[in-house]
């Protein structure tokens, strides 16, 4: 039986990182990062960025480090109701909903787990806020996630066929960057010993709010630990930073706007030109890759610093 994919998601809305330093990366993502507090109770925050979504992150106090939970965007709560019935058509499991969600954010939406065990949420009518202004050198929002993984086709063809999502480049068969709306991509996976969190990226509104941002940290103290760059596939600029977990945090900016139809997919070469087409930012170190690299989903251990890692 051929099923039709469950919905048609609109974009990336926010991502859940759980974290046993929750006061120090609560402060890091406030006072350093950018983001805004919209919400803050005894055991998860959440913080916003200058666009219209209710919050981009959700931190959550936990034993573990690593990924809570992707939110994507669907239209309306029918799309959520469909989607709801194609899953279980293909055996998929609803962990949640579908229903009015009970958290801070509200909206409606079901949560279920992809292929690799990672829980995704699917939600509509999330509570309105107003975007602000786009003046300040700080995060409009979350704008793509890498997800290091065992299993890359298998991967990708669960987000291409399930959640139908386009795969709109390869990086060799280490990478594969999938997009649900015009920008290049909003997930990307990369090819790995085991399924864990290599970043997340927050969108600067352009090059200039993207360079004044690495200045404020600067200020901070703070320098990339990759970048700034550009990167071949997708055209984004990118500087990656470490958080208080030792999760992997990117500001990027201009990633490429794709044209459906007139897009063709590409498999780029892993060269340092076409990683870092600027040729400023060099090779990654060792402490990124390692923290890109993670440890398994849930595992309380800190990285191991001789790990395969990527970057997009
Ligand atoms: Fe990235």
């Amino acid at each position: 039986m051929n099923h039709p994919p469950v919905a048609r998601l609109r974009a990336l809305r926010s991502v859940e990182l759980l974290t046993p330093n929750f006061a120090e990366a609560a402060d890091f993502y406030e006072e350093v990062w950018g983001l805004e507090v919209v919400e803050a109770e005894h055991s998860a925050s959440w913080l916003r960025g200058t666009g219209a979504e209710h919050h981009a992150l959700q931190l959550t106090r936990s034993e573990n480090t690593g990924l809570g939970r992707l939110a994507f965007a669907v239209g309306t709560p029918a799309e959520v109701d469909e989607a709801a019935r194609r899953l279980q058509a293909r055996q998929i499991a609803l962990v949640t909903g579908p229903g009015p969600l009970d958290q801070v954010g509200g909206g409606y939406g079901l949560r279920f787990h992809d292929i690799d065990g990672r829980l995704v949420e699917l939600s509509a009518d999330t509570w309105a806020v107003a975007a602000r202004g786009r003046d300040e050198a700080v995060p409009v929002g979350v704008t793509h996630a890498v997800l290091n993984t065992p299993d890359i086709d298998a991967s990708v063809a669960f987000y291409r066929d399930v959640l139908g999502m386009r795969v709109s480049d390869w990086s060799e068969h280490q990478m594969a960057f999938l997009r649900c709306n015009a920008d290049h991509h909003c997930i990307a996976f990369n090819r790995a010993p085991w399924v864990s969190l290599n970043h997340v990226a927050y969108e600067m509104t352009s090059l200039d709010h993207f360079m004044r941002g690495l200045g404020r940290l600067r200020h901070h103290g703070i320098s990339p630990e990759w970048g700034p760059g550009r990167h071949g596939p997708g055209n984004n600029t990118f500087s990656y930073f470490t958080d208080p977990t030792g999760l992997v945090c990117e500001y990027t900016s201009e990633v490429a706007q794709v044209v459906e139809d007139a897009w063709v997919c590409k498999v780029w070469r892993r060269t340092p030109e076409l990683s870092d087409t600027w040729g400023t930012a060099g090779p990654p170190s060792q402490r990124i890759r390692a923290h890109m690299a993670g440890t398994p989903d849930g595992s309380p251990v800190v990285p191991p610093v001789d790990a395969e890692g990527a970057a997009a």
